[in-house]
């Protein structure tokens, strides 16, 4: 058994959840506008932040910034064109559309419709009217939810069409607030049909979920109220609780069986968390580690190196067992043992978030495509998902990457990253205020919101 916490002590060896579980992600495609501002430079000085703080402590390097003439529909369209032209696929080919949103740009129509509008500017009036669509609103878990939904109506069988979950946001806060240097945009469509080529639902799924007031954006308002730190501490609750809850499924249903001294994590290669800033990441995973390593072989290493945790049965003041408390959770996420697990399951899914920010709801599956960009997934490894939304819910389900991973080509995207447009601080102002009313870019071969008429009704055109 492998002393190094990162590796996995388990050559998965059974088949029998790949042969179960043969729905799940084919392919994908994201969209991120080519518009960036870098965080360090000019923003952090006129915020007066040192960039040390963005980069290192909060892990961000540069924000995507719509252009004015782009929102979540048009970056939905795009992820979803890009997602049809690389599979080749036509519009009969596809059954439903879930899409996944919290930058709703109606609070009736459904994004959808609006995306299937526009697709049908390129593949011809009414190419999409046997495909249904529906917007779910869970914030940043809400694509996870539509993904859980759409894998069971793939499952199913009953249709032999495929089904594609679109991601899409604009993660906005107010200017000078702590929560805009973790704004970002983008959308991310998913091809989820039996035999897939990139992985496997194994479907089980553990949740979380309790009525919090961390994060919300009340009918009206273009920006999010955030209770930034309290966010965190929702975001890590639900995590546990929901981490806990697949961990059991997993044992009783024998998906994962580990043998004395051995826990969860060790039949896990990768960790994918929401995103919501990379540093986040790092957070989550330990206190998920934490708690699985805690009756495990892992401990003794843990305790060699950070000493004892804090028990509240050798405390008789409450409120000094919990500063303890913390302070061993600081010294365990700053500790080698941990680091090494971090940086060999978790880290570099973060990748791509560094270069884009928050992209909420398709965050966790930005991280997904850091790994495959990276090439850091090979077959038959499990991939452990772990996705949060604030209001609060969460939910860890896990999937196995099947042998046609290594087929799916790359998408360029971190080369397409590198070919943004830099912005300067005022026309992200502008814009971030909705008073940059001129494209940045010349739009080309791309959707556009062309213009919103006096009923509300948005109209959208396909710029050649
Ligand atoms: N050099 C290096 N690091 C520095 C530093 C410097 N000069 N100055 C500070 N830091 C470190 C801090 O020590 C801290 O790290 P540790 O936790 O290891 O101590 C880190 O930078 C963050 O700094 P602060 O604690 O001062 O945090 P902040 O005031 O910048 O706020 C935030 C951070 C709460 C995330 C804020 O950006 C925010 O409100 N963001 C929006 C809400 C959010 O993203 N919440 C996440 C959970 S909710 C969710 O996930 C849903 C969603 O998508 C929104």
């Amino acid at each position: 058994m492998s002393s190094i916490p990162g590796n996995s002590s388990k050559e998965i060896s059974s088949d029998k959840s790949l042969l179960r579980a043969a729905v799940g992600i084919d392919d994908m495609a994201v969209y991120i506008p080519s518009l960036y501002l870098p965080l360090t430079g000019e923003f952090s000085r006129q915020r007066d932040i040192d960039p040390e703080k963005l980069t290192r402590g909060i892990g961000v390097e540069r924000m995507a910034v719509p252009d004015a003439h782009e929102d979540a529909a048009t970056m939905a369209a795009m992820s979803l064109l890009e997602l049809m032209r690389r599979c080749d696929l036509q519009p009969g080919d596809i059954g439903k559309i879930y899409l996944g949103t919290e930058s709703a740009v109606d609070e009736a129509k459904a994004m959808g419709t609006y995306v299937i509008g526009m697709l049908e500017r390129v593949y011809g009036s009414g190419s999409f009217q046997g495909c249904s669509t529906v917007e779910f609103k869970s914030a940043c878990i809400g694509t996870t939810l539509a993904l859980e939904s759409i894998s069971y109506w793939v499952a199913a069988g009953e249709d032999e069409r495929i089904g594609v979950v679109i991601a899409t946001d604009v993660a906005r806060y107010p200017l000078h607030s702590p929560g805009e240097y973790t704004q970002g945009a983008g959308s991310v469509s998913l091809l989820v049909k039996r035999d897939p080529r990139i992985a496997a639902l194994e479907q089980i799924y553990g949740c979380f979920t309790r009525d919090e007031n961390d994060f919300f954006r009340p009918l009206g308002c273009a920006t999010a109220t955030v209770n930034g730190k309290h966010s965190n501490q929702c975001y890590l609750d639900a995590m546990q609780g929901a981490f806990a809850s697949y961990a059991a499924q997993a044992a009783q249903k024998g998906l994962i069986a580990p043998k004395r001294g051995e826990c969860t994590t060790d039949w896990i290669e990768h960790l994918l968390f929401h995103i919501p800033y990379p540093r986040m990441v790092e957070y989550a995973s330990a206190a998920i580690l934490r708690q699985d390593w805690r009756n495990s072989r892992h401990w003794k290493n843990v305790e060699a190196e950070i000493g004892v945790e804090p028990e509240p049965q050798n405390y008789a003041d409450l409120e000094k067992y919990q500063v303890d408390l913390a302070g061993y959770a600081r010294s365990f996420a700053r500790s080698r043992y941990f680091q090494q697990a971090y940086n060999a399951k978790v880290k570099d899914s973060a990748a791509l978030s560094r270069q884009v920010g928050n992209i909420y709801t398709g965050s966790i599956y930005l991280g997904l495509a850091s790994l495959l960009e990276l090439r850091k997934v090979q077959a038959k490894e499990r991939l452990c998902f772990g996705a949060y939304g604030s209001g609060c819910s969460a939910l860890v389900f896990s999937a196995r990457a099947m042998p046609g991973i290594s087929s799916v080509p790359s998408r360029g995207l971190f080369e397409r990253l590198e070919r943004r447009r830099e912005i300067s601080l005022q026309e992200y102002e502008l814009l971030h205020e909705g008073e940059g009313k001129e494209s940045l870019n010349r739009p080309s071969e791309e959707f556009v919101l062309a213009r919103i008429d006096h009923q509300g009704y948005r109209h959208y055109e396909y710029v050649r």
